[in-house]
């Protein structure tokens, strides 16, 4: 697949691929601007918690070139503020947040380094987190291959794939990595409303990479299980609290209790930098609340009653003994979770 994340040196830019309009359509978008990163981020120009972070790291440096090219003087100030509008362009994805505090980070090392100097350290850091992204994809996709059985139908919730990260993917990585090693699966795509992240993107790039995908509606999930027709569940996340609970996207919770239900092993797969120690349980993930236009429309067209109050809650905590293993770059933690993950960070 095309690389869906670019920087053009040409343009100096950033260029995304619009998953708005995925698989209808591709188009691209380019950010020039901190403004036009957020809208990317919010509106989901951009998406996944891997690639969210990638596009914040590039936001950092296209907004240091934005203060550059303004001639600001206090320019110390006004990059501050247009991090903060990266920063807080969605809460739930660890990954945004890791991103621009790495930047951060880099800036309060540097001391008082010119502005200059700044955008160039921090674009070769940007397309070092991007390259590194992908590396990372690829591990937990040789960990995670492992797990699944030839013969196996592997569902999964949302688009943990190649356009949810750098590329290759963290759950879609566990099933390309099955593919690698030679096995013989199947994927249900779970349709995931209301952005349909399963029906589009998911179906998108397994459709065109040759691997079998079907697309089920959420509310399939039940019969499809009891039918014998699911054998491992695997899906990314957007966080991991330190007991292990992963926030990912909304509809996740309800697919691991019907898998507990079915005695089916749920997986979660994500980069280590996907754990916040700093976050104790999923309760205390914050979750994004998206616009009622999500629910209440499908494309231009309404479909719920004028007036009509609807929820649009983005992400939901799966609780920890609902997780069969947690499959990272580093390799699969499994219960008890908190004792595993503090040794990854001690
Ligand atoms: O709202 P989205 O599409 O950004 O949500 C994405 C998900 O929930 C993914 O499953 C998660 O970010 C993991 S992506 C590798």
């Amino acid at each position: 697949m095309t690389e869906h994340i670019q920087f053009s040196p040409e343009k100096d830019c950033l260029v995304l691929l619009d998953q708005r309009v995925l698989p209808n359509r591709e188009d691209w978008f380019d950010c020039t601007t901190t403004d036009e990163i957020c809208y990317a981020l919010v509106t989901m120009v951009v998406r996944g918690a891997p690639a969210i972070g990638v596009t914040a790291a590039y936001g950092c440096y296209v907004a240091a070139r934005e203060v550059q090219k303004s001639g600001v003087g206090e320019w110390r100030s006004a990059l501050e503020a247009k991090l903060d509008q990266i920063e807080n362009a969605r809460p739930t994805a660890v990954n945004l947040r890791w991103a621009v505090r790495e930047m951060r980070r880099i800036w309060n090392e540097a001391g008082s380094v010119a502005l200059g100097e700044l955008c160039g350290i921090w674009l070769a850091r940007a397309k070092e987190i991007h390259e590194g992204d992908i590396a990372m994809c690829e591990a937990i996709g040789t960990f995670g291959g492992a797990l699944i059985a030839d013969g196996d139908t592997v569902m999964t919730h949302c688009n943990a794939g190649a356009l949810a990260t750098a590329g290759y993917g963290t759950a879609l990585g566990v099933i390309r990595g099955a593919v690698d090693q030679g096995k013989r699966i199947q994927v249900i795509a779970n349709e995931t409303r209301p952005f349909l992240q399963g029906a589009r993107l998911t179906a998108y790039e397994l459709h065109r990479d040759g691997i079998p995908v079907k697309v089920a509606c959420d509310n399939a999930c039940a019969l499809l299980m009891k039918k014998g027709l699911v054998q491992k569940v695997v899906v990314g996340a957007d966080r991991i609290a330190a007991n292990g609970d992963a926030v990912n996207k909304i509809g996740t919770y309800g697919v691991a209790l019907l898998a507990k239900h079915f005695d089916i092993p749920f997986y979660v797969a994500a980069p280590v930098y996907t754990i916040d120690p700093e976050t104790p349980t999923g309760d205390h993930v914050p979750i994004e609340d998206r616009t009622p236009r999500e629910v209440t429309h499908v494309g231009d067209h309404q479909i719920t009653p004028d007036g009509v109050e609807v929820y649009n809650l983005a992400f939901d905590p799966t609780p920890n003994e609902l997780i069969a293993g947690i499959v990272t770059e580093k390799g699969v933690l499994y219960p008890p979770y908190a004792e595993a993950i503090a040794a990854l960070f001690r």
